[in-house]
């Protein structure tokens, strides 16, 4: 553990009497956004307040994401439109962290090409902060600190996006290398989190009414394997299910190889777990499965289904969907439209296929234009329209317990929020109800979403 104490001493008498605002802004998928609450926990330490308007701030912090490249591109987007904010006013501290940090050729070009750039944080080295930023408020012309992966962060502070519902990693990294994806390289092998370390922390968050705990990992399903047989994920889940409260966990996301009858056991046994699996199937082609280097054909991912269907027919499944790997066929994509009919998701997430320098699909030959793979993604995107409109029918007539997240943004007078199976639901309410259960009973169904009203038990 490294101690910040007199660092953080050092940057508080540095700064005097002003209370100095920091804007954090946060890329990508939610481990990023935790790691995003962390530094701002750090940065209240050192007596910063919140900004959401980089004009008005003393430090700016992009937490990016590398996992595509238009991710990328649009943070080298903001920060060279911070070029002329920072001429405006030398004073303003920029720093980079998150994963594009971890790719050399990446942490090159910002050295290089953008001069307003102050300080880049590796996604390992959080606690490295208050060190960056002594260095800067010093006059040091650019800092770096891109530790190795030793998560001393893990047990840190955090400010919370929202007082209802927590984000916990459970661990860090990943060990699969599928060949399209460029998380192993830039988040290290799998680190599993002290299960007392979780449990503390759940139980905290539920003391303090948070209503949803999403626990996440890159693959939470082989959460334990450092541990020597310590402890499995659905030990773990049953371990928290038993923590007393009314409260929901949510976990993401589950890697299809590693998805056991232990873990579906789990889900069914636990009431407090959500009746909801995120389970990214990638491709319904054996062959693009292959040299993604997934590990397991359609017809294994397909007995998973089939066994989750046996014990609930209304149990909900979304997936990822990469369209356009490398020389994907029509043939490969049309076994993608066939597993999503099959499988019949609530929800998918698709990407087109990004190169990522330093995978191993970044060496494989591609002759699928890019037209080709915008106009999959177009028929993908409109059977999924088609079978969530029909799917989402099953709940008409039905009631679902709700968290209410938001006042709804399309329709004035309604709440929306998402039922246990990660449902969108929409009834008539105003903003007291937000951080809530509610019981709605369901009237309609749309493509994205299920509307209802609400009713008291
Ligand atoms: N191109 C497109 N999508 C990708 N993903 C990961 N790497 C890539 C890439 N290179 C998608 C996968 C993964 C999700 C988080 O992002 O579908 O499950
Ligand atoms: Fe990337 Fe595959 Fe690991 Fe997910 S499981 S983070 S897609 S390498």
């Amino acid at each position: 553990m490294n101690d910040n104490t007199v660092i953080i001493s050092e940057i508080k008498r540095l700064i005097g009497g002003r209370q100095p605002l920091a804007f954090v802004r946060s890329f990508g998928c939610q481990l990023n956004t935790s790691d995003g609450e962390k530094i701002k926990g750090l940065l209240r330490k050192m007596g910063y307040g919140f900004t959401e308007d980089e004009a008005q701030a003393d430090l700016i912090i992009l937490n990016t994401c590398a996992v595509r490249e238009n991710a990328e591109d649009r943070v080298f987007g903001i920060v060279g439109s911070m070029k002329k904010l920072k001429e405006l006013r030398p004073d303003l501290m920029i720093g980079i962290a998150g994963c594009m940090t971890a790719q050399s050729h990446i942490a090159e070009k910002i050295k290089k090409s953008y001069p307003q750039v102050d300080f880049v944080l590796g996604t390992s080295a959080i606690n490295g902060l208050p060190r960056l930023l002594l260095d800067c408020l010093n006059g040091a012309k650019f800092s770096a600190d891109i530790a190795e992966y030793d998560d001393f962060s893990a047990e840190a502070e955090q400010v919370r996006e929202s007082s209802f519902k927590a984000s916990v990693p459970i661990m860090f990294g990943c060990n699969n290398f599928c060949t399209y994806c460029i998380v192993p390289y830039v988040r290290g092998r799998e680190r599993s989190r002290r299960p007392e370390d979780i449990i503390s922390e759940v139980e905290g968050l539920v003391r303090s009414g948070y209503k949803e705990i999403m626990l996440l990992g890159q693959n939470v399903n082989s959460y334990g394997s450092d541990l020597g047989g310590e402890m499995s994920f659905p030990q773990l889940l049953r371990r928290l299910n038993a923590i007393d409260g009314d409260f929901w966990i949510r976990f993401m996301s589950s890697h299809p190889k590693d998805a056991s009858v232990e873990l579906i056991d789990a889900i069914f046994d636990c009431d407090k777990v959500a009746k909801h699996l995120h389970l990214p199937v990638q491709s319904g082609s054996d062959e693009i499965l292959r040299r993604m280097n997934r590990r397991y054909t359609a017809e294994k991912y397909l007995g998973i289904v089939d066994e989750i269907r046996r014990r609930g027919p209304d149990f909900s499944l979304t997936t990822d969907i990469i369209v356009g790997f490398p020389d994907e066929t029509e043939e490969d994509f049309a076994a993608t439209l066939a597993i999503m009919e099959r499988v019949k998701y609530d929800n998918i997430y698709s990407f087109i296929y990004s190169k990522r320098t330093g995978t191993k699909a970044a060496e494989m030959p591609d002759a699928v234009s890019e037209e080709e793979k915008g106009a999959r993604m177009r028929r993908l995107l409109e059977l999924q329209r088609e079978i969530s409109t029909e799917h989402y029918k099953r709940f008409i007539g039905r009631r679902m317990r709700v968290l209410a997240d938001d006042v709804s943004k399309k329709r004035k007078g309604y709440v929306s929020g998402k039922s246990s199976e990660f449902i969108i639901v929409e009834f008539e309410g105003d903003s007291s109800l937000i951080g809530q259960f509610v019981d709605v009973e369901i009237t309609e169904a749309m493509n994205w979403a299920v509307r209802g009203r609400r009713v008291k038990v």
